[in-house]
């Protein structure tokens, strides 16, 4: 083995160091020789002082923390109220205002005329009408138009929205369901059936019972104020809000229609539910029975407790 190949020795190097210096001649050593002290490496990178030792380098002066410029506070943009659109409201046909402009007594077109000539040209009227094809779907699906029943100069009339089914195959207005809860409110109020004007907005059933369109009111108008003209009833009633609207020619509803003194062409004229209504909404009668006696009021005639 060559002397590369042989371990290190420490001690052999001790040995070796001694018999150079004894050969030099020296004896004693001091107990540490400059440029002998065998240096020790650190382990470590950082060293591990106590807490007792001084550390070799005095503390660094903290530098002053540097100026930090203030922080604009951004205050979030304010949120705006919540708003909600509603659609628009559409607009009334009249404004509520214009019912009272409805006291203006138009001058009527049979004035000056008897009785039987006002009979005979109801009688036209309701020919005309059971051959009208203004509104070509009522006209294909009816059995037979319903005019209106009822006497001339009647101290009422009451006017509802359209013939039903029963209606329309009788050619009578309401004498279905709602015709008899027409009936006990008639008598409720001390007149018979046959002492009253009866008609309807409509003069032909709407297909299913629906709600009028505003077009086939509006077609079926002039046979309206033809037959309210022939008839002169002392008084009107509208039932619903298809007559209220019709007759009033107003967007007003009904609820706020009750109760108010209105005039249609000088005749005095009260609104209140349809009878079919109250079918549905027995709690509504109530109301109707105070309509039916404010308007007995204003007729004159006794008012029922
Ligand atoms: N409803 C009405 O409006 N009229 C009738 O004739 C029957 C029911």
């Amino acid at each position: 083995m060559s002397m590369e190949e042989q371990p290190h020795d420490p001690l052999r190097d001790v040995g070796e160091l001694v018999d150079s210096l004894r050969l030099a001649g020296i004896r004693f050593l001091p107990r540490q020789v400059p440029g002998f002290a065998v240096p020790v490496l650190p382990v470590a990178a950082t060293p591990v002082l106590s807490v007792e030792q001084t550390p070799a380098e005095p503390p660094r002066p903290v530098p002053p923390p540097l100026p930090v410029p203030p922080v604009p506070v951004v205050q979030p943009p304010p949120v705006p109220a919540r708003t909600i659109t509603l659609a628009p409201r559409p607009a009334p046909l009249a404004p509520s205002e214009e019912l009272f402009a409805l006291e203006t007594v138009n001058e009527s077109s049979t004035q000056g005329l008897s009785l039987e000539e006002r009979a005979a040209r109801l009688a036209a009227l309701a020919d005309q009408v059971s051959r009208c094809t203004k509104c070509p779907t009522l006209a294909r699906e009816r059995t037979r138009t319903v005019f209106g029943i009822g006497p001339l100069d009647a101290e009422l009339c009451v006017i509802g929205e359209a013939p039903g089914a029963q209606e329309d195959l009788k050619g009578e207005p309401f004498v279905g369901e709602a015709g008899q809860l027409l009936d006990k409110i008639l008598q409720a109020c001390g007149f018979q059936r046959s002492q009253v004007y009866i008609c309807n907005v409509l003069r032909c059933r709407p297909p299913a019972n629906r709600v009028p369109e505003l077009i086939e009111a509006q077609n079926c108008k002039p046979f309206l104020e033809a037959t309210l003209d022939l008839v002169r009833p002392r008084f009107i009633c509208l039932m619903g809000a298809t007559a209220g609207r019709t007759v009033l020619e107003t967007g007003t509803g009904i609820g706020a229609l009750r109760g108010r003194e209105l005039f249609w062409r000088g005749i005095p004229l009260a609104v209140t539910y349809h009878p079919a209504y109250l079918l549905r909404y027995p709690e509504k009668k109530r109301d109707t029975w105070e309509d039916m006696k404010r308007m007995l009021a204003r007729m004159g005639r006794a008012v029922p407790p």
